[in-house]
């Protein structure tokens, strides 16, 4: 019998993630039925939401996540031994599943020429995040003035790239210089600035001196709050995530100065959103990014660790800002 491995959820998540709050464990995998498929993960996927939601599960719940998986073993001739495949299977080594209309699996039979874990970065969800959530939300116009917060991140670093292919000025903030430092020389960004150590009023009315058009929230908290000063009349505010709380307890949030007064007197809008919104238009947001990375005109990285028993120690670096891209872990 072919045993897997996976990570439970074994402490509840308080402050910064540690290593306490997850345990690997053996576990049996069922034998194949008619319609059933075994399958390997290749690439792991680990993600600020898993941060943001896991509180929401049981201890002892298998950790969540999407991976890239490949078959190895099949009674579904959809699914034939060796395809390659992305599913929301968590963080496990192995899975038996069943297609039954309710989980989202999805072949990778087009990732021919870009690498599978691709499926899981610019090609996968954060890609469709920032496609949509860009575009969609704050409709940007030739000239215009974006700014990104977490701009060198698997969504962010995306939304940049975007932001110039539709001929605007992009400003990226950061918590590193390195990471500044491939925004602008890679790219493309025109400015990029750590905000762990510049003076974030400043830098703005330095770089945006008429102002700013978009913003593509990725932090919530005090600088967002500092960047919509900033922002020009009927300005578009795609509020994405809010990383800069996700450590937080829920009852002590962190204070942010008030804006509501400006987005009144500059006809602002704010909009939130979750990807999923979109799944029905996925394939046209994967199909664009696909040429758009082909042409050279967006250029991607991935920070991969290497090793099963080291997705806890990638998420958690990932939420310290480790990662320069997408952070994903190869087994
Ligand atoms: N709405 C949706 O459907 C959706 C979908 C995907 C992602 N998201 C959200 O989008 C954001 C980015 O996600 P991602 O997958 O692209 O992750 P990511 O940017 O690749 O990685 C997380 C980054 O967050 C930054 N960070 C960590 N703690 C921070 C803090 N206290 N203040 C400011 N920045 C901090 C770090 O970069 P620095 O070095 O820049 O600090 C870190 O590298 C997250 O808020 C995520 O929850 C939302």
């Amino acid at each position: 019998m072919v045993k897997g491995k996976r990570f439970i959820y074994a402490k509840a998540f308080e402050g910064e993630p540690n290593l306490d709050n997850f345990k690997l464990e053996e576990f049996n995998l069922p034998r194949l039925e008619n319609g059933a498929v075994l399958c390997e993960a290749i690439f792991v996927s680990v993600d600020p939401y898993i941060r943001a939601f896991m509180n929401q599960y049981p201890i002892g719940t298998k950790i969540i996540g999407t991976q890239i998986a490949k078959v190895i073993d099949s009674r579904n001739p959809k699914y034939p031994v060796s395809s390659i495949i992305c599913g929301d299977f968590g963080w496990q080594s192995h899975t038996v599943f069943v297609e039954n209309g309710g989980n989202d699996i999805i072949p990778l039979t087009n990732f021919k020429s870009v690498p599978h874990s691709y499926a899981l970065s610019c090609l996968g969800m954060p890609g469709v995040t920032a496609y949509f959530g860009f575009l969609e939300i704050c409709r940007p116009q030739p000239g215009e003035t974006v700014v990104i917060t977490t701009a060198a991140g698997a969504v962010g670093c995306l939304v940049g790239q975007i932001a110039k292919i539709k001929q605007c000025k992009v400003i990226g903030f950061t918590g590193a210089d390195d990471k500044c430092e491939w925004l602008v020389k890679e790219c493309g960004f025109d400015y990029a600035f750590n905000y762990k150590t510049c003076d974030i009023l400043q830098t703005l009315k330095n770089a945006a001196p008429n102002g700013i058009d978009c913003y593509f929230d990725n932090v919530g908290g005090e600088i967002s709050s500092l960047i919509i000063s900033q922002m020009n009349e009927f300005g578009r505010v795609s509020i994405c995530g809010t990383i800069s709380s996700y450590n937080t307890d829920l009852n002590d949030m962190p204070k942010a100065p008030a804006i509501q007064p400006l987005i009144i007197h500059k006809n602002i809008k704010l909009e939130g959103f979750a990807c999923f919104r979109w799944n029905h238009r996925r394939s046209e947001a994967i199909k664009t990014m696909m040429k758009w990375i082909k042409e050279g005109k967006i250029k991607y990285k991935e920070t991969i660790t290497q090793g099963f028993e080291n997705i806890p120690t990638a998420f958690i670096e990932m939420l310290k800002g480790k990662n320069i891209g997408k952070a994903i872990v190869k087994i």
